[in-house]
C-alpha cells in the first residue's frame, strides 16, 4: 500500500482499507515476535516521542516498539526540556523537528496543537493522546476485539463513562470498522457535537448507528463488549471529587455486567481508578475482562503504525 507522508492525528485519517491493513501488519509482526523473527524494519530511523502529560502504556510500548523494530525512539519532555515549553511556536518546532528525525509522537493537552505539528512537519505525526482523542488506544481496542471475537462489523458496543478522548476516538473507531456504539454518560458529560456529527456521517455510510443515551442500565443491553474510563482525566484532577458524585450509576459494576450478553467482552484503556469507574470483580473478571490483553497490544499494534508510517 503507497501513502505519501501521512499522519495518525484522528482515526478519521485512515479510511476502512488503510485500517484494515494497519490490523493485518500488526497480527504479522506480533506473530514475529511470538515467534522470536526479528524484524528491524526502522533500522537507522528514529521517532522522537513529545510527552507533556504522564504515561505508562504509550510511552512504554511507543518506546519499546521503536527499539523492536530496529529505530531508535527519543524522548522529549515537552515542559522541562524542548523550547516549545517556553515559547517557541509548534511550526518552527515542527521545521526543526522534520530535519532530525523520520516521525514524531505526541502527548499533550490541546488538540489543536498535534494539527499544526503535523501540518508543519514534513515527517508523520501520531496522536498519543490529546484532551480530544486518542486513536492508538481504540484501534488497539479493536484490534484486541477482533483478536478475541473476530469480524468487528455488527457487534455492540457500550462505553459507559465520561464523554471524554476515549469516547470520541471509539465513536470514530466504531463508525469507520462498522461497529454499533452506544455511550452512556451522565448529563453534562456527554460526547461533543461535532465529534458525534462528523462521526455519524460515516456510520451512516458504513451501515453502523451511533447513539448517546443518560440511562446506562438501558444501554448495555445486549453489549458484545464494555468499556468505561475514568471520570476526571489528565487535566481535569480539580474536578475529581465534585465527579464522583454525578456520575453515580455509571460505575461498570456486576449488576450492569449481567444485563449484557453472557459472553460480554471488558475492556478499559488504563489507568484504572479502581473502585470508582470500575469495580476490582469486574476489572479482575477473568471470563470477560481483556485489559491487560489490551494493554500488551498497543505494542503490536503500534509497530504496525510506526512500520506502516516510517517506512514510506
Ligand atoms: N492507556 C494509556 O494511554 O495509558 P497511559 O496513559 O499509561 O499511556
Ligand atoms: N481519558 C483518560 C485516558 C488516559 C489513557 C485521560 O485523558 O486521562
Amino acid at each position: 500500500m503507497h501513502m505519501l507522508k501521512k499522519d495518525l492525528v484522528s482515526i478519521l485519517d485512515w479510511n476502512e482499507e488503510e485500517i484494515k491493513h494497519l490490523f493485518k501488519t500488526a497480527e504479522r509482526i506480533k506473530n514475529y515476535q511470538k515467534t522470536g523473527v526479528e524484524f528491524h524494519s526502522l533500522k537507522g530511523k528514529t521517532l522522537g516521542m513529545m510527552f507533556s502529560k504522564a504515561s505508562t502504556r504509550t510511552r512504554v510500548s511507543f518506546e519499546v516498539g521503536m527499539y523492536q523494530l530496529g529505530g531508535y525512539p527519543l524522548y522529549l519532555d515537552i515542559k522541562a526540556n524542548l523550547q516549545v515549553g517556553r515559547g517557541e511556536t509548534i511550526e518552527d518546532t515542527a521545521r526543526v523537528l522534520s530535519r532530525y528525525l523520520d516521525g514524531i509522537m505526541i502527548r499533550t493537552f490541546s488538540h489543536d496543537d498535534v494539527v499544526k505539528l503535523a501540518k508543519y512537519s514534513s515527517i508523520p505525526v501520531i496522536n498519543g493522546l490529546t484532551d480530544l482523542l486518542h486513536p492508538c488506544q481504540v484501534l488497539t481496542d479493536i484490534f484486541t476485539f477482533i483478536e478475541h471475537r473476530g469480524d468487528p462489523k455488527g457487534a455492540n458496543v457500550v462505553f459507559i463513562g465520561d464523554g471524554n478522548n476515549m469516547a470520541h476516538s471509539w465513536l470514530n473507531g466504531a463508525a469507520r470498522c462498522g461497529m454499533n456504539l452506544t455511550i452512556a454518560s451522565p448529563k453534562g458529560f456527554e460526547v461533543k457535537k461535532d465529534v458525534f456529527d462528523a462521526a455519524s456521517a460515516v456510520a451512516k455510510y458504513n451501515g453502523c448507528t451511533l447513539k448517546l443515551t443518560n440511562d446506562p442500565r438501558e444501554a448495555v443491553k445486549g453489549a458484545d463488549l464494555l468499556y468505561t474510563d475514568v471520570w476526571a482525566s489528565m487535566g481535569q484532577e480539580a474536578e475529581a471529587k465534585e465527579r464522583v458524585k454525578k456520575f453515580e450509576g455509571f460505575q461498570l459494576n456486576r449488576e450492569l455486567v449481567d444485563l449484557a450478553d453472557k459472553d460480554v467482552l471488558i475492556m478499559h484503556c488504563l489507568p484504572a481508578h479502581r473502585g470508582e469507574e470500575i469495580t476490582d470483580d469486574v476489572i479482575d473478571d477473568p471470563k470477560h475482562s481483556v485489559v491487560f490483553d489490551e494493554a500488551e497490544n498497543r505494542l503490536h499494534l503500534q509497530k504496525g503504525i510506526l512500520h506502516i508510517l516510517m517506512t514510506k
